[in-house]
């Protein structure tokens, strides 16, 4: 491998936070930094992404806040205040995020979203270039960086260039609506290797790519006018001893101690997301509100933690979801709760590590049933926490894990009514029954780690490099 591996993403595995003048450093939220921080740290490489602070919060400590990164193998890229509304908030997360997610009509087409969304990436493109050498290994992710593979190979044309997108790719009768649909295709087509978590998300944008730019493909193998590239399918997966052997640390014991001091014999039943609205977190609470109802036998004998991660809080969906969660919480709680029993426990916060892997260890079920997602990794987290004949999954068909995970208690999040049986049925399911389901997903989560997943794409991008030099032979 030549040179250190380059990692960029929007977001650095580190947030950098500022109050009363202090700069505070935290771990990021969402499945891209947790799980590809596992790998990272093994690469000995550079991660090279946004620290989650305006260039203008940050003037004059920048010397800092580099030292500090610098540290963890991280290179801040700043972005002004400008760039983040308009980059970050705008096309990112109020254009691409609800198109990818098939929640067309939140999606806003504006063309300085569009124009700031290209200069951010030209930003990334040059803070690549500050560390880069011509051969350079390069692996770009997710939905906020599709023109960088084209902007890097521009200027490297050597380069070995991957890029993973960490989110669906939409069928092509979404993916059309999008005015830039061209630009980001071939923003992406600059890449040695694309991958995404699913095969399905494969062949929608081989159709995409097709049917607007009207280049073929062969099992997997893109040709365009100059080059080829592959396309390939990469579930992600998560570091499944850090989190099967998480139950027999000392702190994440005590915290196990703890919470079930609090829950007594009640069953748990355990939600977690950042609060984003494709993760069906209001319905999801729908459905416990009418699981009460109808069998009211469970009440006092349940309680639903849920826990919400704040994400994008300046977006108005985002905003306008946190009321409605907290209504609905409200809601139940008043309707169905009783003396010395709350049925919804709310955190509205990110948790830190041992105190989730103690929740997962907890919970008799995970209700994970996202209306779209990319992969989602709590679904896997819980897998390899829960000991084998405890807790139960109850899976959404519309995340990328499902097909993955399919022994779990698979649902149509829009299905309400199958939710609320669902819900009974892991609750209910004999301990046999759970360990030959857990047990069979657990292997295939230890056999298909994060390292693996890693490995396997760059084993993928060097292979599609080689052959690209015989292609050029010929
Ligand atoms: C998802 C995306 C990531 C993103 C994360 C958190 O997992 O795929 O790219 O980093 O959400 O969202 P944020 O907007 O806070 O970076």
């Amino acid at each position: 491998m030549a040179g250190r591996m380059i990692i960029v993403s929007n977001r650095l595995p580190v947030t950098v936070t500022k109050r009363e003048g202090k700069f505070f450093f935290n771990p990021s939220a969402g499945g891209l930094a947790t799980g590809l921080g596992s790998f990272y740290r093994e690469t000995g490489g550079v991660w090279l992404g946004w620290p989650g602070i305006s260039l203008e919060s940050a003037r004059g400590h920048e010397e800092d806040i580099i030292t500090k990164l610098g540290e963890l193998s991280c290179k801040p890229v700043f972005l002004s205040k400008r760039l983040i509304e308009k980059y970050y908030y705008g096309f990112s997360n109020k254009t691409l995020w609800p198109l990818f997610h098939y929640f067309l009509q939140y999606a806003v087409f504006d063309q300085k979203f569009w124009e700031s969304y290209r200069r951010a990436n030209r930003l990334f493109c040059e803070a690549v270039l500050e560390v880069a050498e011509p051969d350079s290994t390069i692996w770009v992710h997710d939905y906020q960086l599709l023109l960088l593979p084209q902007m890097l190979r521009e200027k490297l044309p050597q380069a070995t260039i991957g890029f993973f997108l960490h989110i669906p790719f939409p069928s092509y009768e979404i993916f059309r609506v999008l005015p830039w649909r061209e630009e980001i295709l071939k923003g992406l087509l600059g890449a040695d290797l694309i991958g995404f978590h699913t095969y399905d998300y494969v062949r929608h944008f081989i159709s995409s790519v097709r049917r607007i730019l009207g280049f073929e493909h062969s099992l997997g193998i893109i040709t365009t006018e100059d080059r080829v590239l592959r396309v390939d399918a990469f579930p992600m997966g998560i570091d499944y001893e850090k989190f099967a052997y998480a139950p027999e640390k000392k702190e994440v014991r005590q915290e196990i101690k703890r919470i079930k001091r609090r829950t007594g014999n009640r069953k748990v039943i355990l939600s977690v997301d950042r609060l984003d609205y494709t993760k069906g977190i209001a319905e999801r609470l729908k459905a416990y509100d009418q699981f009460l109802e109808k069998y009211p036998s469970y009440k006092e004998k349940v309680v639903l933690i849920l826990v919400a991660v704040p994400s994008r809080t300046r977006v108005e969906h985002y905003m306008l979801l946190k009321k409605e969660v907290d209504e609905l919480i409200g809601r139940i709680n008043g309707r169905h709760g009783a003396f010395g029993w709350t049925p919804v426990w709310y955190l509205y916060r990110s948790l830190p590590f041992h105190t989730l892997a103690a929740l997962y260890h907890i919970a008799d079920v995970a209700l994970v049933t996202p209306f779209r997602d990319g992969m989602n990794l709590i679904a896997k987290e819980y897998v390899a926490t829960t000991s084998a004949d405890h807790g139960m999954l109850v899976l959404s068909e519309m995340a990328g894990a499902a097909s993955e995970l399919g022994e779990a208690i698979i649902i149509n999040p829009y299905n309400f009514s199958q939710m609320i049986e669902a819900l009974r049925e892991a609750l209910e399911m004999a301990p046999e029954e759970k360990s030959l389901r857990n047990y069979l997903m657990k292997n295939r989560l230890r056999r298909y780690n994060v390292n693996r997943w890693a490995h396997e794409f760059m084993e993928k991008l060097y292979e599609i490099k080689e052959a690209q030099q015989a292609f050029v032979a010929t």
